[in-house]
């Protein structure tokens, strides 16, 4: 190929200036604007690769800045080198990961990886497989389960079995499209009720484990959450897993936000019980900063991967040779599976475990931080006392008397005009009929003063809106 030095050399250059700059969070435009900004329509007759590195500027130019310390608004953020070189290689080799001979570093890096995450939950004895992110780790976790319970679905479907899953309300949405691709129905998947600090609330599930029963129906599964998504509740394991183990259930723990608290021994007893349950959901994507999609369902017990998952119909794929056991393709509900272990060992190799323990635990000072400050100042109000780095919280007026549902459109309004002016991104939720601002800690690089900037335009964009909401109104 011609001038690939050149080019890829101007392209590293363009993406260096990205992300080096200390531009705004979002340059907001509205789709209409943003669609003749760019040049969308593809050609019959082709473009130079010299033609393409403008459009890359423009996307790079209009694209959110998830990197930024103002970027509050999902469960990741931050730029990470050694996962964006991971990338880059990984395009560059593009192989899948069905067997060894396709790919063997990828596969060996996969092993190690997969290995050293069962290590943090505690399977001694566990296996595992990279995924297409959390949502598709809990669809596994739910459909070992029913492989446990009626193996027999795989090749025949459930017939008149009416199995039942359980995860609290908290939990995350994904649960409900497991339920509804693996033939459970969501009408039986049972949201158990959670206490105040949004927690599972065990006794509840006892309850509604033995509702279930009563009406002959089979229930297979709990899906408990570490981290969850709009409080970041941790739910009970040890009583959850007691429970469990009494009705033969497989437990499933989502911690997709919640499972690097493992790297830090201040913090890791929020997941107490880990080793007890039977598969578990990783997102190193979220709070390990690796670039998505980079997640891991991990199984305690080998075997029931392949059992769940396989196919069959493979000849052509996988054959007897010296190296078959370390084939992962039959574990995957894939067939082309994208390498997704070199970024996230990359990224492991140059943060280590002590790497990693002292990001957590820099956020969680943050988080404190960050709650003090909502804390002490008037125009605000935390919502919940957070656990985690979700920290949720509402503008409050110290001046004007809103009734609820004014409040709430108020806090929507900050929140937009955070993002038309580029100052912010930060998302919103509902929580107890309130709608919430959920302020989420993910970027390793976040310093106090990050947030105490984040805070003052904040109240300064409240102060606006509320003002022209009552001049409006009077
Ligand atoms: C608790 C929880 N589980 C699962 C998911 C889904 O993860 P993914 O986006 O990797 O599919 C999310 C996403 O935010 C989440 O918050």
């Amino acid at each position: 190929m011609k001038n690939t030095d050149k080019i890829l050399g101007k392209a590293v250059d363009i993406i260096v200036r990205h992300l080096e700059s200390n531009s705004q969070v979002v340059n907001y435009q509205t789709a209409n604007l943003l669609k003749k900004k760019i040049d969308l329509t593809l050609p019959d007759d082709g473009a130079t690769l010299e033609e393409l590195l403008p459009i890359v500027e423009s996307y790079l130019q209009y694209s959110v800045r998830t990197g930024s310390t103002q970027f509050f608004n999902l469960l990741f953020s931050g730029y990470s080198i050694p996962g964006i070189l991971g990338e880059m290689v990984t395009s560059a080799a593009n192989t899948t990961m069905h067997t060894y001979e396709a790919a063997p570093v990828a596969t060996l890096m996969e092993i190690e990886l997969i290995k050293k995450l069962n290590d943090l939950v505690g399977f001694n004895e566990g296996e595992g497989l990279m995924v297409t992110g959390g949502s598709n780790a809990n669809m596994i976790g739910m459909l070992c389960g029913r492989h446990q319970v009626l193996p027999e679905a795989k090749l025949k479907g459930l017939g008149n079995h009416q199995l039942v899953a359980f995860v609290s309300e908290q939990a995350h949405y994904s649960y409900a499209k497991a339920a509804n691709l693996l033939g459970i129905g969501i009408d039986n998947l049972v949201k158990v009720e959670s206490d105040n600090d949004g927690k599972m609330i065990s006794e509840a599930l006892e309850v509604a484990i033995q509702k279930s029963l009563s009406e002959e129906k089979t229930p297979f599964f709990v899906g408990a959450t570490a981290g969850t998504t709009v409080l970041g509740a941790f739910d009970p394991l040890p009583a959850i897993a007691e429970i469990t183990s009494q009705y033969g259930l497989w437990l499933h723990v989502d911690g997709a936000w919640g499972a690097p608290v493992l790297f830090s021994d201040k913090h890791k007893h929020l997941l107490v019980g880990s080793e007890l349950v039977d598969s578990f959901t990783w997102d190193a994507h979220k709070l390990m900063g690796v670039p998505l999609i980079c997640s891991a369902i991990l199984v305690r017990d080998k075997g029931i991967l392949r059992q769940a998952c396989s196919g069959g119909g493979t000849d052509y794929l996988f054959h007897d040779d010296e190296n078959e056991s370390y084939n992962l393709g039959q574990m995957s509900l894939q067939c082309g599976r994208k390498v997704d272990a070199l970024k996230s060992w990359l990224c492991w190799k140059y943060y280590g475990n002590k790497g990693y323990q002292k990001q957590i635990d820099n956020l969680f000072e943050i988080a404190n931080y960050a709650t003090e400050y909502i804390r002490n100042c008037d125009n605000l109000e935390l919502i919940a006392e957070p656990e985690f780095l979700n920290i949720c919280f509402r503008y409050i007026s110290q001046e004007h008397k809103f009734d609820s549902t004014a409040l709430d459109d108020l806090n929507l309004e900050i929140r937009q005009k955070l993002i038309h002016s580029g100052a912010a991104f930060v998302n919103y939720a509902h929580y107890q009929g309130k709608t919430i601002i959920r302020l989420i800690l993910a970027n390793s690089e976040l310093k106090k003063a990050d947030l105490e900037k984040f805070f003052h335009n904040f109240v300064n964009a409240g102060k606006i809106c509320e003002e022209s909401i009552t001049y409006n109104n009077s």
